[in-house]
């Protein structure tokens, strides 16, 4: 059984792009509220919740994290940059898990993922932070067997591959290359001890492949899910995406 963890980063860029300028007071008219939509997923069988604080904070609040680290009934797994002061804030909010992404164009590798060759040090000091404190460390890398090998050194429970190169080469013919580079690199990471769990640009179509990808524990899937909710509504689009993760 795959387990699906909604992102709903969305549901705040939505919210944002109206009452950005409104400082306190969530709730209310103040619409849609992404802390009520995650409890709508848990219900419709979502596994995890999976937001993105960013540095700039385009969606997500600071209060949306608390207020999700308080209510959730399922894990709540928290992406962020890889800097001193995400660092402490996750030590404060204790996630279940954290997945280190790029937030910048110097940390991107090629594809898009962190490079964490290149930002060794920085990697292992918030792994490290995380490890001591019982947080699993998931890093957002490509399928690139150097950067996967570096995960292992890094000593990161988790890492999430990235699907974004074969997700934008689904319809042209560099799609059997990109999958074949996730099916290697899912291979050589669960051969190395790590779990492995995949996002970025998974949806109602290109899931029927991505789900052969081997030894896959979570994929992390946002934009398409609150997409189809506006038609579907939340419920009925998180229970088809599961259901067609595991058929
Ligand atoms: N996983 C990670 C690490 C991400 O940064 C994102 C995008 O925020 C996702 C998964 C979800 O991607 P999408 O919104 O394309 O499903």
């Amino acid at each position: 059984m795959i387990l699906l963890g909604v992102n709903i980063d969305h549901a705040a860029t939505l919210r944002q792009a109206r009452y950005r300028q409104v400082e306190a007071g969530f709730g209310g008219l103040v619409e849609p509220d992404p802390v009520a939509l995650a409890g709508l997923c848990e219900k419709a069988g979502a596994d995890g919740i999976t937001v993105h604080l960013r540095e700039d904070r385009r969606h997500i609040q600071d209060e949306d994290v608390q207020l999700l680290a308080a209510s959730k009934s399922t894990r709540l797994n928290l992406e962020m940059a890889c800097t001193p002061a995400m660092t402490v804030l996750a030590l404060k909010l204790k996630p279940h898990s954290v997945c280190l992404v790029p937030e910048s164009r110097e940390e991107i590798t090629t594809e898009g993922g962190l490079d964490v060759m290149k930002h060794r040090d920085k990697v292992a000091r918030v792994t490290d932070a995380m490890n001591a404190a019982g947080i699993k460390t998931s890093l957002f890398i490509d399928p690139d067997a150097d950067q996967i090998e570096m995960a292992v050194k890094l000593k990161a429970p988790w890492i999430e591959l990235h699907t974004g190169a074969y997700a934008n080469a689904y319809h042209n013919a560099g799609r059997a290359t990109e999958f074949a580079r996730l099916v290697g690199g899912a291979k050589q990471a669960h051969a190395s001890g790590l779990v492995v769990n995949a996002g970025h640009g998974i949806n109602y179509v290109n899931i029927a492949e991505v789900r052969t990808i081997p030894h896959l524990h979570e994929l992390n899937i946002g934009h398409s899910i609150i997409a189809r909710a506006l038609f579907t509504g939340i419920d009925e689009a998180v229970r088809t995406m599961k259901k067609l993760m595991n058929p």
